[in-house]
């Protein structure tokens, strides 16, 4: 089975959650991490942990030049770039009546102009060395419209519709290309920080550990060289979805 031993991988979004809790699994399994977000602070708490196969890159998904940087920076240190995971995400409810178009256009442009810019900024590198693995953060809310969360689950098809075709694109140049879509994950972007209360509702089938997820994420970039997860759905057991 293939290992992630020496592979470098760009995680977006590793300041917390399912990005922090990935960085954590993958670099237990021998990758050097190049870890984006926007708060340093958090970023340098993360790679701290991890030890010296981390770097921190303080960059905005939403600006393409910080994405090049990071993506240069990563390569410049750890010599090669094997994997991206575009995971950084916003995350709005509620009615459309009610909404507020600039907190939609934060969304939008974090949610699925992010992920453009993410694959755009390491693209050139995958394709000189016609290797690589492109797996994006989706959620179940991109396989189904979700009516409490119509703005959210509009960006997540996208990033679904973009994924499919990014894939079929890239087949016949060594780069893989799949999305992992989770349910409710009980992390911060719900609000939840407690780990107590985290166990408690994972342990009665409400919600996904951030851990799930990253597990998923391993099983998905450990896969043989001639499988493509393209799509890997998980919910938490009792999720009526
Ligand atoms: N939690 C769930 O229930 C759930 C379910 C399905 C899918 N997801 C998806 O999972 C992904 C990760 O979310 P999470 O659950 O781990 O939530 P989270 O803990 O809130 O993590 C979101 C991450 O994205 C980063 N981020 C946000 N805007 C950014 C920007 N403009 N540039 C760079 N980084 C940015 C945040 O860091 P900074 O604030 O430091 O930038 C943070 O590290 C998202 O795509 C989300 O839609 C979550």
């Amino acid at each position: 089975m293939p290992t992630l031993s020496g592979k470098t991988i760009l995680i977006t979004g590793a300041s917390s959650g399912i990005g922090k809790a990935t960085a954590r699994l993958l670099a237990a399994n021998g990758a050097n991490l190049a870890l984006v977000a926007r708060s340093a602070e958090r970023l340098q708490a993360v790679v701290k942990e991890i030890g010296s196969n981390a770097l921190a890159l303080t960059c905005d998904v939403t600006s393409v030049d910080q994405l090049q940087k990071s993506a240069k920076t990563a390569i410049e240190r750890f010599g090669r770039l094997d994997i991206l995971f575009a995971n950084a995400g916003l995350y709005l409810s509620g009615d459309v009546a009610d909404g507020n178009p600039s907190a939609w256009g934060e969304l939008i442009d974090t949610n699925i102009k992010g992920v453009l810019n993410s694959v755009h900024a390491v693209l050139p590198e995958f394709l000189a060395q016609t290797a690589g693995d492109i797996l994006i953060c989706s959620s179940i809310s991109g396989h189904q419209a979700i009516h409490w969360e119509p703005v959210y689950s509009a960006s997540k098809h996208a990033i679904q519709a973009f994924t499919h075709g990014l894939r079929r694109q890239l087949l016949e140049k060594g780069i893989r290309v799949g999305a992992i879509a989770p349910g409710m994950v009980l992390n911060e972007l719900w609000g939840i920080y407690d780990q107590s209360e985290i166990d408690r509702r994972a342990d009665l089938g409400e919600g996904l550990r951030s851990e799930d997820v990253a597990e998923a994420v391993l099983f998905m970039l450990t896969r043989p060289s001639n499988v493509t997860v393209r799509d890997l759905v998980m919910l938490p057991r009792t999720q009526d979805l």
